[in-house]
């Protein structure tokens, strides 16, 4: 377990996923996570992902860890690293919590606790991420936690029937 001043970082345990399911279900907050049009799928189907051989974001694997974020033991959110690259010893790093727990500084703490993990554990060189450059609130926590802007793909989302920026943020091991 990880723990940073509010959060616990821990494995994704089966009976989370339900409510991380609803979460990741957020038809206002799709397009800042998956880059994507909207397609729900039902709990049913996500659960027998995980049970099965499937690809599940809630199973990790050797390019993938997720942790299910927890606070005063409620699953508040998930975050992860994905596409670990260990050659080039960086990863990116994913995070979202549900609306009602946004804005209380859970999300910079946990993410400083990623970097933590990433950094001392992994011995990663670069952790990285995308982000819509509409997405105030995750530049201003990614900031927080340490991130910088590395540049920025113009026009490269198409979110919301127009297309948008996203800026590209990276933490390098020296940096802190
Ligand atoms: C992004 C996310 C993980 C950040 O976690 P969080 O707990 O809400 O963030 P924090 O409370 O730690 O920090 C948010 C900061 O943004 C600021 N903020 C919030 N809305 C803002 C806005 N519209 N404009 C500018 N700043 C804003 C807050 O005031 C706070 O900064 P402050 O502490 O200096 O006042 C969370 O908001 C979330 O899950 N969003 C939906 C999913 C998502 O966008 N994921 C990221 C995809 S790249």
């Amino acid at each position: 377990m990880l723990s940073g001043e509010l959060v616990t970082l821990r494995a994704i345990e089966r009976d989370d996923i339900e409510v991380l399911h609803g979460f990741d279900m957020a038809y206002e907050t799709w397009p800042e996570i998956n880059y994507a049009p909207y397609a729900p799928k039902a709990l049913e189907e996500v659960l027998k992902a995980y049970d099965g051989d499937e690809e599940s974001s809630y199973r990790g694997s050797d390019a993938f860890v997720p942790f299910s974020i927890v606070v005063d033991e409620e699953v508040v959110g998930t975050c992860c690293f994905w596409g670990i690259d260990l050659h080039n010893r960086r990863a990116h790093l994913g995070i979202g919590l549900g609306e009602e727990h946004r804005g209380r500084g859970i999300g910079t703490d946990a993410t400083k606790v990623m970097l933590h993990y990433g950094f001392v554990d992994r011995g990663l060189h670069r952790i990285q991420l995308e982000v819509l450059a509409s997405n105030a609130a995750a530049i201003r926590s990614y900031e927080k936690a340490g991130f910088r802007e590395d540049g920025r793909m113009r026009e490269s989302a198409w979110v919301r029937g127009q297309f948008e920026d996203e800026v590209y943020m990276s933490v390098i091991a020296t940096d802190r």
